[in-house]
């Protein structure tokens, strides 16, 4: 028997917030993608993942969990740019491509907190705001150069997830 899956990764927590409200809107529990033994029973398969400079967190686990649904697939990349910024359809495009899946994607925006970082993420953003110090009229410069925390979660962009979800048939997107 098959049943949706939710599954997720996430460091500070906006993304496991939307995989929470996702789960709850599907009557199913979202589940920490490395505590997902295996997605062969998942059906639809939905698994959410933040982007960390360029990368989306757990890029291995997720794509060994889409190999392994047997139904229907989508990823859901959270992230603080906006949705239609063309550098995350890349990265989405070039995980599903390693998939070898036909994978639907969405995109949703996060939250982000500069007093809350680990001492790593805190190196790797002093080093991404020198970068945008040069550029400061660009979008991600102005989000970025003041260092306030952003709020960008909301979870009614979860409404598109939720409708393909419900969807049984299989549409191209
Ligand atoms: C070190 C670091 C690098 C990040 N890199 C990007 C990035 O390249 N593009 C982007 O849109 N957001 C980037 N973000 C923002 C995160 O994707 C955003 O804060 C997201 O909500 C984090 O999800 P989580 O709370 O589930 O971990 C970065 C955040 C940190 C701390």
């Amino acid at each position: 028997m098959t049943r949706p899956v939710v599954a997720f990764t996430s460091r500070y927590g906006s993304t496991r917030r939307y995989a929470t409200a996702l789960g709850s809107r599907l009557g199913t529990p979202a589940v920490e993608l490395a505590d997902l033994a295996t997605a062969s029973d998942a059906d639809p398969l939905i698994v959410l993942a933040p982007v960390y400079a360029t990368r989306i967190l757990g890029r291995r686990r997720i794509i060994r969990a889409i190999r392994s649904a047997p139904g229907r697939a989508a990823l859901v990349v959270v992230a603080l740019s906006p949705a239609d910024d063309p550098g995350r359809g890349n990265l989405a495009a070039r995980l599903i491509n390693a998939s070898g899946r036909a994978v639907t994607t969405f995109h949703l925006r996060g939250d982000f907190d500069p007093a809350r970082l680990t001492r790593l993420d805190r190196t790797l953003m002093a080093a991404l705001r020198r970068q945008l110090r040069r550029t400061p009229d660009t979008p991600a410069a102005r989000m970025l150069l003041p260092g306030e925390p952003l709020h960008f979660v909301d979870e009614t962009s979860l409404d598109p997830v939720v409708a393909w979800a419900h969807r049984d048939t299989m549409v191209e997107e």
